[in-house]
């Protein structure tokens, strides 16, 4: 069984894809609102698909508002809680202190893994682990060694093609500082690295797609590469829109520009279209909580703040 803490877009996403692979899910969300809704077969915001996707799998998913009607069954735990830009630029972490605490009280007797799939600095795995040991130790006594490993695993999802993204992946990333942890993970999303699971009907597999790449890493290698990703794309648009300005002042047009760019294979041609600064929350989100990373530590990642810079002025 696999459980899901936060049923937000990357929650039910996520209870949706691995229940449409197989598997059993439980969805756990605190806000009882959207529990009931999903109950009564709605979903709490639109996302193309998910309706469709909903009547699929909804043998194999159910949905609770407390920690101890989901975690004591569950065998991988993913937290998909909200993770909000906070003061100062780094991420407020209290739902996934929540989730954690939630699922230390109510940890199952035999080996869990619980897996970070929400956008969090390096070092949240390492808090993650703390906080489930401290609630299980207040709960049930003792220490829970050697039952629960936590894992890393960004996600990439776009809203708007997040059950795309989610079937049919560019990579997966998995990180933890125990092996066992990945290779359940490893199990667990094989119908995916594989693509040998038969397409539902309204999203086709994409043409040529073949295996997907099964990234694994440390921990904070996984925390690390989800940051980095936005980041780069962020500084992407960043680029070409101040090259825009400068195209405009010579008489140079801007949209060739970027097409005779974007088809050097090094380059790449999405990402590359000039006028639109950043859309979405997730690049001011994330380039935020990089620099205010950078500045715990002492090192100053210009580049990001220019492309922050540049984006704000737009
Ligand atoms: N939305 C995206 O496009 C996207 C893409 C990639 C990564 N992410 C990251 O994934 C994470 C989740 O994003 P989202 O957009 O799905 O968030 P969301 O705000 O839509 O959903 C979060 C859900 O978690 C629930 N929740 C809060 N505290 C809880 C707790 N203690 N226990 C159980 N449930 C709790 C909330 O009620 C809400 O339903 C964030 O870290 C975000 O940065 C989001």
């Amino acid at each position: 069984m696999v459980g899901v803490v936060g049923l937000g877009y990357v929650g039910l996403t996520t209870a949706f894809s691995l229940a449409y692979l197989g598997y059993r899910v439980v969805g756990m969300d605190v806000d009882g609102s959207k529990v009931r809704l999903l109950r009564d077969g709605k979903l709490p915001f639109f996302e193309p698909y998910m309706d469709e996707m909903f009547s699929l799998v909804e043998e194999r998913v159910s949905f609770a508002t407390r920690y101890e009607e989901a975690i004591p069954e569950a065998d991988v735990v993913f937290i998909t809680v909200g993770t909000p830009q906070g003061t100062g630029g780094a991420p407020m972490l209290d739902q996934v202190k929540g989730a954690a605490e939630g699922i230390g009280r109510n940890l199952k007797q035999d080996f869990v893994v619980v897996v970070n799939k929400s956008t969090v600095p390096v070092g949240s795995g390492n808090y993650v682990e703390a906080l489930v040991r401290r609630a299980y130790a207040e709960v049930h006594g003792g220490n829970p060694d050697g039952r629960f490993v936590v894992a890393s695993n960004p996600e990439f999802l776009r809203e708007g093609q997040a059950l795309r993204d989610s079937l049919y992946p560019d990579r997966i990333v998995v990180g933890a500082d125990d092996v066992r942890a990945i290779e359940i993970l490893r199990v667990l999303y094989q119908p995916i690295l594989e693509q040998d699971f038969i397409p539902p009907p309204f999203l086709p597999r994409p043409e040529k797609m073949g295996g997907v790449p099964f990234v694994t890493a440390d921990l904070a290698s996984a925390e690390m590469i989800k940051y980095a990703a936005n980041a780069f794309l962020a500084l992407k648009i960043s680029f070409i829109n101040e090259l825009a300005g400068l195209a405009e002042k010579v008489g140079a047009d801007i949209r060739i520009i970027a097409r005779g760019i974007g088809l050097d294979a090094r380059i790449g041609p999405r990402f590359l279209q000039a006028g639109l600064g950043w859309g979405g929350s997730c690049f001011p989100k994330d380039t935020a909580a990089l620099l205010a990373m950078g500045k715990e530590y002492g090192v100053n990642l210009e580049i990001i703040s220019a492309a922050r810079e540049v984006n704000f002025r737009q």
